[in-house]
């Protein structure tokens, strides 16, 4: 049986194609083996930065491709269309992490009620969190545009919300107004939605010109700064610094602008693509990667079982009801269609309100 994949040239994103690799069909699955339809998935800058770490974080081992290309992960859904596993009936629908393909197979271990697990062996050196798949049945909070969202906002919210519980378990490290570059993507307006309803921090939104309009009408950023008037804010406020952008000079000009002052300044985000691998040390907080991992493991432990799910489920309906005014959701089908958002995004050619959705 043959599937569809989309591919990428690891030293040049620019270069893309489709391929026909073989599958095996119902007959030829091995014990416990699903063959899947991937059914929509999303697709944001995210998708990008997952390519630019392909390597250092091992996302292209996820889904083997040629020498050479990477198939980029993306977060959508899947439908069952062989079974091999006595639990797992055909029709089930799977909610995780897919390749830019039209089918994966998945050796489906750790069957519970609510998930599985893909015990592939090449699959194992990712956090196990790029590993597991939802069965969402017949969940509404998965369906239509809802699942739309689930699909274009979870994971990313999942760092927003990891953002803004690390920062006032910290106590903003001191720091009265926190700035978000990048302010625009949607992992940062998901933060931004959460920092404003912290007392006492103003959240300072930073973007491109062409953007701060969609960022002001947010309405959860309390100041929105165009990149190149970031001397417009005042360097005596203590300040905290969540990068999205992964902008080495904007960075630096911060850095110099607020000086001591810059009380925490994490990195979370690569949109912009103009990270300097040599830095030169600036004043101010260091400059630390923000780990989700780490944080997902001490709460883990602090808040215990399901402590996690049922706060971040408490902040997530708080969140989706803002996206019917936040986010147009556009679907685009078949490969040509794929490769037109891919390019777009890649190269910075989607506006903010804009929420892809695709399927090959
Ligand atoms: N560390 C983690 O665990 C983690 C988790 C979630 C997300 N993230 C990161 O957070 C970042 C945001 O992801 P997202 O999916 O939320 O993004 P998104 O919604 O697709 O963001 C779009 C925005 O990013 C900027 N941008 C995108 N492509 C660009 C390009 N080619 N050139 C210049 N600017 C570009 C623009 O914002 P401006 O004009 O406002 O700059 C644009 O409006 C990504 O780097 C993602 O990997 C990291």
């Amino acid at each position: 049986m043959n599937a569809t994949d989309f591919i990428v040239a690891r030293d040049d994103f620019q270069h893309c194609k489709f391929i026909e690799t073989t599958i095996p069909d119902a007959t030829e699955l091995p014990d416990d083996a699903l063959l899947i339809k991937v059914d929509r998935f999303a697709f944001t800058a995210n998708n990008i930065t997952y390519a630019v770490l392909g390597d250092e974080l091992k996302y292209w081992e996820l889904f083997p491709a040629p020498e050479g290309f990477g198939n980029i992960p993306v977060w959508g859904f899947g439908e069952v269309i062989a079974s091999r596993h006595p639990s797992i009936a055909i029709g089930e629908r799977l909610f995780g992490y897919f390749p830019m393909a039209t089918h994966l197979v998945i050796e489906a271990a750790d069957v519970s009620k609510r998930g599985l697990r893909d015990a592939a062996a090449h699959r194992r050196n990712v956090a196990p969190v790029y590993n597991s798949y939802a069965r969402i049945g017949g969940d509404a909070g998965f369906a239509g545009r809802q699942g739309d969202y689930q699909a274009l906002l979870r994971p990313l919210f999942m760092l927003s919300f990891l953002v803004d519980d690390y920062l006032a378990e910290n106590e903003f490290y001191g720091a009265r107004c926190v700035m978000l570059s990048s302010a625009s993507s949607k992992t940062a307006f998901g933060l931004a939605h959460l920092l404003h309803g912290r007392d006492g921090i103003k959240v300072i939104g930073l973007t491109s010109a062409s953007n701060a309009d969609f960022v002001s009408s947010l309405g959860c950023y309390d100041e929105v700064v165009t990149y190149d008037n970031f001397q417009s804010l005042p360097s005596d406020v203590p300040a905290a610094f969540v990068d999205m952008a992964g902008n080495s000079a904007l960075r630096e000009k911060l850095h110099r602008h607020f000086g001591d002052q810059m009380k925490y300044s994490g990195r979370i985000g690569l949109t912009h693509r103009s990270s300097s691998p040599d830095e030169p040390p600036l004043p101010g907080a260091k400059q630390i990667w923000f780990f989700a991992p780490d944080q997902i493991r001490k709460r883990a432990k602090e808040w215990g079982p399901g402590g996690i799910d049922t706060r971040f489920s408490a902040a997530w309906s708080g969140f989706a009801p803002m996206l019917d005014r936040w986010l147009t959701v556009t679907e685009g089908r078949g490969p040509v269609a794929v490769r037109e958002a891919y390019l777009d995004t890649l190269n910075g050619r989607v506006p903010p309100h804009q929420g892809v959705i695709l399927s090959l």
